[in-house]
């Protein structure tokens, strides 16, 4: 048995984040260590090398001395590095292909779902109303995507294949053949202005908290196709003003929103996302980690670390993400 113990701290609350699956899955593939949940399983602080972690407890990486590398078990670092006393190791989030594909998925359904206008159909059906509308082009709906990273630059692509017409808003400028690309503050407003259906895949930093608000709202193209522009948010909700959106909605400067995360999840019973007839909600499930998946992932990359190669997806703690 290596030395070295993994430990797991894992906030659960749902299905996908029960702690004790996750046990389950590391434990059968990190099979060479020691593998403890804490705080459940009993451990020596000092033995512990690595964690795995969503949402730990702020300052519980802290008790650990000897510890080589934080493992984020989510491509999103925000709640993390909110700690002051997040230990100063190398930091990993996730970047891998199950769940970039789970989130292409999300982010293709609810385009599609607004450009064939199936929140109308739904309706159509419950009333027994037989009433399609005119079609129009996927190439005629421009979708802009903030956020052309491991997700956005993954779901931008497969919006071009599917004939929209893509752009791309980053930090730095990046190359995706046929998706035009748009960078930083200054071609902010650029990007917004030929925009009909907006997909956040932000990650949630200083600079980007609340970035989806009424003036963001204000700049997107309201000459499109769709009766007004959509917003889809798949980020985090401290990226949004969730009362500047309800505004928004209510006033006609914005057709219709899907949104996946929240400033308060849970969502709380009371809110008023859920019954609003222009929003599509979903539980923070746009792309899960999955435990098969993403314990190989971490382990891999132990092993690589190990072997004296460099982590992958390390963590910019200045930039946030
Ligand atoms: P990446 O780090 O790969 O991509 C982030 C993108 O955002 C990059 O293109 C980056 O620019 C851009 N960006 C960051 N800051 C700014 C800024 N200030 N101005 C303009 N662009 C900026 O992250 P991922 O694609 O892997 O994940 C994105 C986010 O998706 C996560 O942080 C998480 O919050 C969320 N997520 C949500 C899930 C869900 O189920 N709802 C599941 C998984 C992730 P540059 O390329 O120049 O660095
Ligand atoms: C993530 C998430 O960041 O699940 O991966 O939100």
């Amino acid at each position: 048995m290596t030395e070295g113990t993994l430990a797991l701290l894992i906030t659960g609350g749902t299905e996908n984040w029960t702690p004790a699956r996750w046990r389950e899955r590391f434990i059968r593939v990190c099979s060479d260590r020691p593998v403890a949940l804490l705080p459940d399983d009993p451990v020596e602080p000092a033995t512990v090398r690595y964690a795995a972690v969503w949402k730990p407890k702020p300052g519980a990486l802290a008790a650990f001395p000897n510890l080589a590398a934080i493992f984020n078990l989510g491509a999103g670092v925000d709640a993390l590095v909110k700690d002051p006393s997040l230990p100063d190791v190398p930091l990993v989030r996730v970047a891998d292909d199950d769940l970039t594909g789970r989130m292409t998925e999300y982010v293709v359904m609810h385009v599609l779902m607004h450009h064939r206008g199936q929140r109308y159909l739904d309706a159509c059906q419950r009333d027994r109303v037989w009433a399609p509308k005119a079609q129009r082009a996927a190439s005629a709906v421009r979708v802009g995507i903030m956020g052309l990273g491991v997700l956005g630059g993954h779901a931008a692509e497969a919006l071009r294949r599917l004939g929209f017409d893509v752009a791309g808003w980053s930090r730095s400028r990046k190359a995706v053949s046929g998706i035009a690309a748009f960078a930083g503050e200054s071609e902010l407003a650029a990007f917004l202005a030929r925009t009909d259906i907006l997909v956040c895949l932000l990650p949630l930093t200083p600079a980007t908290t609340r970035i989806l608000n009424r003036r963001t709202f204000s700049l997107l193209a309201g000459d499109g196709p769709l009766g007004g522009p959509v917003v889809i948010n798949a980020g985090r909700g401290g990226l949004l003003v969730e009362s500047d959106l309800l505004a928004a909605l209510d006033d006609g400067t914005l057709s219709a929103a899907t949104l996946d995360v929240f400033d308060q999840e849970p969502l709380p019973a009371t809110s008023p996302f859920w019954s609003h007839p222009k929003v599509t909600i979903s539980p923070h499930n746009a792309a899960d980690t999955d435990p098969d998946a993403i314990s190989v992932y971490v382990c891999e990359q132990i092993a690589r670390h190990e072997r004296g190669e460099p982590l992958r997806n390390l963590v910019d703690r200045r930039l946030g993400y």
